[in-house]
């Protein structure tokens, strides 16, 4: 595995997987209910700017990176995407996926891979790549964006923490210095940047809550 931090996001991840997913399900009490719809309302708001930017996906190879519990992956299935793939490193989140797709039915359109997306050795090219949630872990997005352009047949869309919000200090804090996971934010102009320099035309630039939703497509 590569120096940059994979295992400790791995093992983190691991570790509060099924409590994640909560977030999407509200299987919690309803004050922590209530709590996700404030302070985690960007979750909800990444997947709505997903699902409307990927247009059409009837037919289409979709590749989610950094996929977690797979609820991206179960949408993308259940509006008639062709084949869907999940990739992360937690293989407690690729649990839930795989348990995900098999109530969904969906079993026979998806399938998941355990891998950093920068060790994933694949041929494969995708009509539509994503990765959500996900930069906010890596220390050095460059080689994973060209990684990501290289399996990208049409279109990445991704989600970046912004730099400078409330929120930045306090991840910092409960995510890096207490649970020992890092975490990384990033600006406007950083971030066009890099996914022009990694091969992709980036179409729009959303700000969504506390994020950037990019939408790019290859050149
Ligand atoms: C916040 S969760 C987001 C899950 C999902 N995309 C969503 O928005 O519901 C981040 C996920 O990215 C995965 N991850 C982080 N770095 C990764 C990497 N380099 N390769 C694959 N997965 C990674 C983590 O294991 C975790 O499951």
């Amino acid at each position: 595995m590569k120096k940059d931090n994979m295992p400790q996001v791995a093992r983190y991840w691991n570790t509060i997987a099924q409590d994640f997913d909560t977030i999407y399900t509200g299987e919690k009490s309803s004050f922590a209910r209530f709590l996700d719809q404030w302070l985690r309302k960007d979750i909800f708001g990444r997947f709505d700017w997903v699902m409307e930017h990927a247009g059409d996906v009837r037919g289409m190879r979709i590749c989610d990176i950094g996929c977690g519990s797979g609820r991206f992956v179960a949408e993308f299935a259940r509006r008639n995407a062709a084949h869907v793939t999940g990739v992360d490193v937690a293989p407690e989140m690729l649990k839930l996926a795989e348990k995900l797709i098999e109530e969904n039915g969906a079993a026979d359109r998806c399938r998941f891979v355990e891998a950093d997306i920068l060790n994933w050795k694949t041929e494969e090219t995708f009509d539509v790549t994503i990765a959500i949630g996900f930069w906010d872990y890596i220390m050095a997005p460059p080689e994973r964006l060209r990684r990501i352009r290289t399996i990208t047949g049409k279109k990445f869309l991704s989600a970046w923490p912004r730099f400078w919000t409330w929120r930045m200090p306090v991840r910092k804090v409960r995510l890096e210095y207490i649970q020992g996971c890092p975490v990384y934010f990033f600006r406007k102009s950083q971030v066009e940047r890099m996914i022009t320099e990694a091969g992709f035309r980036v179409e729009r630039c959303d700000t969504v809550g506390k994020l950037f939703c990019v939408e790019a497509s290859v050149v």
